[in-house]
């Protein structure tokens, strides 16, 4: 078990208020009361500078994928900075960074074979458009530059990742952005237009022509990509409906426009496979993914691109414009592998599928709650859509979600000792993805916290 020092908790406080600046957050939260601050973590709990213990619902950020305090995977850290610290992936190869594309490769499917590596899932995202443009450039077709991507989705933050990114709520204080990101429909069935609202498939089929509409609209010459998540994250969890991928892979291959998926959560065991796209069979051109392919041990992304779409760079006097000093660092790439050793021998993939049902049926009991609307995910990865009435699906207005969601769900979850995410960049969402090595009394606690607080949230509206 991993220890943490004694910390003078006072102090610690007084420096993160005048000195840290966290992402996404409003400060104003903290003028009367403290930063949350978690100081170590053990298998699926996490504990704050008080000693209180927190179920990991969310993984810190869909990112704990084997769990906190594995110590194997600390000492292969350790061994690899004592080895070589450093060395960038600028015209240099380092033994760990090879193996680990060998590795990921093998686990990719069809022929995406090629891994370029990064330090975040921003920088994956923004890779991949750019490695599309420049593909189409030395390929013959320059005014390739548009990406596709659906409402509501998050591909990232960085200048081109937001453009691609489908919240208008996080993008006006930096516009202009990049020129390019255009939106389609996402794939949530539970607020489906009328006109395909009684049939996933149809629903499926719908939402997948909306793509070739677009890329028509667009005019297919200026289309690069399309940019989508095996289940979409923001918006609470929406897998895809029966069929969808396939008919989004034949329109991408009648236009010629590249099939980016964006597994920055879904890859690594979330869905039950190493990549989404295996569970839901279809062959995207180039994986972008981040997150738990370390299980957070250190920072690492990347993209998985296919042997045709790297021939062209290999060619000549060509080589990909593009590169960051961290990117596929040493120390990332050793816990990388040592995190994958840590899957196979303790074959998650499989614990994933065979514990799934049992957590979707845990969950699925909060449906006699009068404010869940919708209980949807696979895999380790779950939305509870909350509603003001059930049988009209009416949702809450922007004050009762503010009050519902920041002023009372967020802390009272935490107080609660369950750490998962209150969203309301959607429609109002609970995100649960915990790490994959949780059971039967996981599920049963996220379940009974979850029961305790919806209710009351019930009670205060
Ligand atoms: C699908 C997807 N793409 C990209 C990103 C950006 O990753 P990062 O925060 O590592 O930059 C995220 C982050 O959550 C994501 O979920």
């Amino acid at each position: 078990m991993s220890g943490a020092p004694a910390y003078d908790h006072a102090r610690l406080q007084e420096a993160a208020k005048r000195h840290l600046w966290l992402h996404f957050t409003r400060h104003s939260t903290f003028d009367d009361a403290d930063v949350p601050t978690i100081v170590r973590g053990v298998g699926q709990y996490v504990f704050d500078q008080h000693g209180k213990r927190y179920l990991d619902g969310l993984s810190g950020l869909f990112v704990s994928q084997i769990g906190h305090g594995r110590t194997d995977v600390a000492e292969a850290a350790a061994r690899q900075a004592a080895e070589l610290a450093y060395y960038p992936l600028w015209s240099y190869a380092h033994p760990r960074a090879v193996e680990l594309a060998e590795r990921l490769a093998g686990y990719a499917p069809g022929d995406l074979n090629r891994v370029f590596f990064t330090t975040s899932g921003s920088e994956a995202v923004e890779s991949a458009w750019k490695m599309a443009k420049q593909y189409f450039k030395l390929t013959g077709e320059p005014s390739r530059y548009k990406v596709l991507s659906r409402y509501i989705a998050y591909h990232g933050t960085t200048h081109g990742a937001l453009a691609i990114t489908g919240l208008p709520d996080i993008k006006p204080p930096f516009e202009p952005l990049p020129a390019g990101g255009v939106r389609v429909p996402n794939t949530n069935f539970y607020r489906a237009p009328s006109f395909v609202a009684d049939d996933l498939t149809r629903f499926g089929a719908w939402a997948a022509d909306e793509i070739e509409r677009a890329i028509l609209r667009e005019g297919p010459e200026t289309v690069a990509a399309v940019f989508v998540e095996p289940v979409q994250n923001s918006g609470g969890c929406f897998p895809p409906p029966p069929g969808y991928f396939g008919r989004v892979r034949e329109i991408c291959d009648r236009y010629g426009v590249l099939l980016v998926s964006d597994e920055v959560i879904c890859a690594f065991g979330r869905l039950g496979y190493m990549f989404g796209s295996d569970r839901y069979g279809y062959q995207p051109d180039v994986i972008t993914f981040a997150k738990g392919v370390t299980s957070g041990y250190a920072p690492l992304g990347g993209m998985i691109v296919s042997d045709r779409l790297m021939e062209p760079y290999l060619r000549d006097e060509t080589s990909f414009l593009h590169g960051v000093t961290f990117a596929g660092h040493p120390v990332s790439c050793a816990v990388a592998l040592a995190n994958l050793d840590v899957f196979e021998k303790e074959d998650l993939l499989a614990h994933v599928r065979a514990n799934e049902g049992a957590f979707r049926a845990t969950l699925e009991k909060l449906h006699d709650l009068p404010i869940v609307g919708d209980i949807r995910g696979d895999g380790y990865f779950y939305g509870i859509e909350m509603v003001r009435d059930k049988a009209t699906r009416e949702t809450f207005d922007d004050d009762e979600s503010e009050r519902l969601l920041r002023g009372f769900l967020s802390p009272a979850l935490y107080d609660a000792g369950l750490i998962c995410r209150a969203d309301d960049r959607g429609d109002p969402v609970i995100q649960l993805s915990p790490p994959l090595t949780c059971g039967q009394e996981h599920f049963d606690e996220m379940e009974q916290i979850l029961r305790s607080v919806l209710s009351q949230a019930w009670q205060q509206l």
